[in-house]
C-alpha cells in the first residue's frame, strides 16, 4: 500500500496534487512519500519483532541523503556496497555500527575505511578478498567482524539480471567450499567470524526460494557449530519483490514467516536488507509529454523524462505502470509507445500503453523510487533531475536540479 492516489481526476501525493509538484519543480522529477516510506520499515520491522534483527537498507537502491536519514531514524541500519555509499550513509546520519558491507570487488582501500568506522560486519564473497581483509585488519591492528557471503545455488525465480544465488553467478563462495574458508577465518587473529550471509535474488515474487536457502545455510550452521566455530547471525539479504504490474508479492510478515522461525530456534539474529520492497512504491517519476507523434501506425507520447532519468524499463524490459496525473476522461484512449528525449531507440518508458493523453500532461510512471533515481545518468547532457520529499500537506525538494555547470565542474579544459 502507498499513498499516491486519485482524489477525483487528480493524482495526488498524501495530500498534494502531483500536478502542482509538477509545475513547481519542474519536470522530470522524483516524488518521493514519507508516509509510505515509514509504513514500509515499520512493515519489515514487525514482521520481525520476535526475534534479534537488524534491518540494514540496501543503499543501492535509493541514497538519497534524506531518505537514508529517514531510515537512521526510524532506527535502520544500512547495506553498502561501496566506500562511496557507506560515505553517504554516514553524511546521511547513519550510524556505521549498523552497517553491513557486501560486494565482490572491495578495494584493500574501502575495506580499510570500512573497519576504520567500526562497521557491523564485512560480507567477504572470496578466498581473494579473505587475505586482503585479513592483511588490512593486521595492519590497522582492529578486529574485523566478517561474515562469509554464501552461494547457496538457489534459483531466485527472477529475471535473470537480478538473480544472484546461482553457481554460474559471480557472487559469493559456492556452499559446498565455504566450510574450510571458516575454518581458516577462525584461526586469524584480528577476525571475528560472526555471521552467515547470502542474496540470492532480487524482486522475488514468492518465499520459497530463499526458505530452500535459508535450509541450506542452517546445515551450513550446524556443521560450524561442530567445528566450534559460533556464529551470532544469519544475513539473509534482501529480494522481496513489489506490484509493479500484476505481480503479487507476499507482504514482509508472509515472506519471513516460516524462515523466522527456523532461525529463532538456532537462537541467532537476523540480518535482512532490503531495498526494492522499502523504497520502490515510495516514489514516483514525473515526466510532461512534450509531443504526440504518428508514424504510420505507431503512436509515440514523447515525454521529457528519459532512460538516463529511469533506466528499467530499457535494461530490464520492466513494466511500470504509467498514469495521466489528471484523468483526461474526454480524450480518446490511444495506444501510445512512451519515449523519451534521448538518442537511442530503447529510450522508452513503456511500450504499448492505453492512455488518454495531450501534449502538457504530466505522466506518472509508479514504482520508481527503487533503482530509479539511484541508477540515473547524465547522458545525452542531461542534468540529474530534482527531487522532493512530500510529508502530508507539505514538501521538501531533497536534490535540487543539477545545474548545466555542474555536469563539466570536474572537468579540465587543456590550455594551447
Ligand atoms: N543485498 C545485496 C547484497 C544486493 O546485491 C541487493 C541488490 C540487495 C541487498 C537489495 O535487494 P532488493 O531488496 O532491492 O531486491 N537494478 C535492479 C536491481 C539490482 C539488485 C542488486 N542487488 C533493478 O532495477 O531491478
Amino acid at each position: 500500500m502507498d499513498y499516491f492516489n486519485y482524489r477525483g481526476d487528480d493524482l495526488f501525493a498524501e495530500d498534494l496534487k502531483v500536478a502542482d509538484l509538477a509545475t513547481t519543480f519542474g519536470t522530470p522529477l522524483y516524488v518521493y512519500s514519507k508516509a509510505t516510506l515509514t509504513r514500509h520499515v515499520k512493515a519489515f520491522d514487525d514482521s520481525l519483532s520476535d526475534i534479534e534483527h537488524l534491518i540494514c537498507f540496501a543503499v543501492k537502491a535509493n541514497g538519497s541523503l534524506a531518505i537514508l536519514n529517514l531510515m537512521a531514524r526510524l532506527g535502520c541500519g544500512f547495506d553498502v556496497v561501496s566506500e562511496g555509499e557507506l560515505r553517504r550513509v554516514i553524511a546521511a546520519g547513519g550510524d556505521p555500527h549498523k552497517v553491513v558491507f557486501s560486494g565482490v570487488g572491495k578495494t584493500a582501500r574501502e575495506i580499510e575505511f570500512a573497519l576504520k568506522q567500526g562497521i557491523k560486519c564485512l560480507n567477504i564473497e572470496s578466498k581473494a578478498e579473505l587475505e586482503v581483509v585479513k592483511q588490512v585488519a593486521a595492519e590497522l591492528k582492529l578486529e574485523a567482524r566478517i561474515a562469509f557471503r554464501v552461494n547457496p545455488n538457489v534459483d531466485a525465480k527472477t529475471h535473470p539480471s537480478i538473480s544472484t544465488g546461482l553457481k554460474h553467478n559471480k557472487f559469493g563462495i559456492p556452499i559446498d567450499e565455504v566450510v574450510e574458508v571458516y575454518q581458516q577465518a577462525s584461526q586469524c587473529p584480528y577476525l571475528k567470524v560472526s555471521g552467515i550471509d547470502c542474496h540470492i535474488g532480487s524482486q522475488m515474487t514468492s518465499g520459497a526460494p530463499l526458505l530452500e536457502a535459508t535450509d541450506k545455510l542452517i546445515s551450513l550452521y550446524e556443521k560450524l557449530k561442530n567445528l566450534g566455530i559460533n556464529i551470532d547471525h544469519i544475513d539473509l539479504g534482501g529480494g522481496l519483490g513489489v506490484t509493479y504490474d500484476a505481480e503479487t508479492p507476499p507482504s514482509p510478515a508472509d515472506f519471513f514467516g516460516a524462515i523466522k522461525e527456523k532461525i529463532a530456534a538456532l537462537g541467532v539474529a537476523i540480518f535482512i536488507e532490503p531495498g526494492r520492497a522499502m523504497v520502490a512504491n515510495a516514489g514516483i517519476f514525473v515526466s510532461k509529454c512534450l509531443y504526440l507523434k504518428d508514424n504510420g501506425e505507431k503512436h509515440f507520447c514523447i515525454v521529457d523524462g528519459g532512460m538516463n532519468d529511469l533506466i528499467r524499463p530499457a535494461l530490464y524490459g520492466s513494466v511500470m505502470t504509467i498514469l495521466n496525473c489528471q484523468k483526461q476522461p474526454e480524450l480518446q484512449e490511444q495506444v501510445y509507445d512512451v519515449v523519451g528525449p534521448v538518442c537511442e531507440s530503447d529510450d522508452f518508458l513503456g511500450k504499448e500503453r492505453k492512455l488518454q493523453v495531450k501534449q502538457g500532461d504530466f505522466l506518472v510512471v509508479r514504482g520508481a523510487g527503487a533503482y530509479g533515481s539511484s541508477m540515473s545518468s547524465v547522458y545525452n547532457g542531461r542534468p540529474l533531475c530534482c527531487e522532493v520529499l512530500v510529508d502530508q500537506d507539505k514538501v521538501y525538494e531533497i536534490r535540487h536540479r543539477q545545474r548545466y555547470e555542474e555536469l563539466w565542474q570536474n572537468e579540465i579544459l587543456l590550455e594551447d
